[in-house]
């Protein structure tokens, strides 16, 4: 059987990790396989590009180096967690994939959106989440929830424009892939997100049956 590959996405704050955490515990439950993984990360490479892209002191980076510095924390994650483990035929849930860098790098940064599709096919062969769920929150809310757990890193330091175009840029791409994109608000409990998030994860795996 053919895995099922999971992202959750989201700006910051919206508890996106946690959700995750959640997510794979409840479906351990269930009897399934569960990889919970997150980008950039999920290898020792991609852990050491993700120092490098969030480190302060990377501070004079330049937008490109950004952008091919996620997508190469990518390919590794891929090539190392993701594809062995849907071959293997389990659930990958992961905190972030390609939808982040169209996000941050192309509504976020500007940087030319056919660009970023190129980079992402090369990097990713395509590899698309059968199903994300983009948690939502206004912009000071996620930033004061994230200022309140001292998170601090070079995007997170970004202004409150960035964060409105990176928010904006979410919208926009659930609104055209709504198939496989669900957005969820952030605003209420964790209880009742999670709740919303559990129906619409239960009820696509019942669709694989
Ligand atoms: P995290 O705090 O959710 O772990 O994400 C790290 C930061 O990296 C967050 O500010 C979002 C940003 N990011 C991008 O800008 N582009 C990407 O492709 C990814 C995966 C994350």
């Amino acid at each position: 059987m053919k895995g099922v590959f999971i992202s959750l996405e989201g700006m910051e704050g919206t508890g996106k990790s946690t959700h995750a955490g959640l997510l794979a515990e409840f479906l351990r439950g269930q009897g399934h396989i569960v990889i919970q993984t997150a980008e950039p990360g999920g290898t020792p490479i991609s852990l050491k590009i993700r120092e490098l892209l969030l480190s302060l002191d990377s501070r004079d980076m330049d937008h490109m180096t950004e952008l091919l510095l996620y997508n190469a924390a990518r390919v590794q994650h891929i090539n190392e967690v993701i594809t062995p483990a849907l071959r293997r035929g389990e659930i990958v849930i992961t905190d972030r994939f390609s939808d982040s860098t169209l996000a941050y790098q192309g509504y976020g940064r500007g940087i030319d959106r056919q660009v970023i599709a190129t980079l992402d096919a090369a990097a990713t062969g395509s590899l698309r989440p059968d199903l994300t769920i983009l948690l939502d929150i206004d912009v000071e809310t996620g930033l004061r929830r994230n200022k309140a757990i001292n998170k601090k890193d070079r995007l997170e330091l970004e202004d409150i424009t960035f964060h409105e175009k990176v928010r904006k840029g979410f919208l926009e791409i659930a609104n055209q892939e709504p198939g496989r994109i669900r957005t969820i608000s952030c605003s209420d409990s964790i209880e009742s997100v999670f709740q919303k998030t559990k129906d619409i994860v239960v009820a696509f795996l019942d669709r694989l049956k």
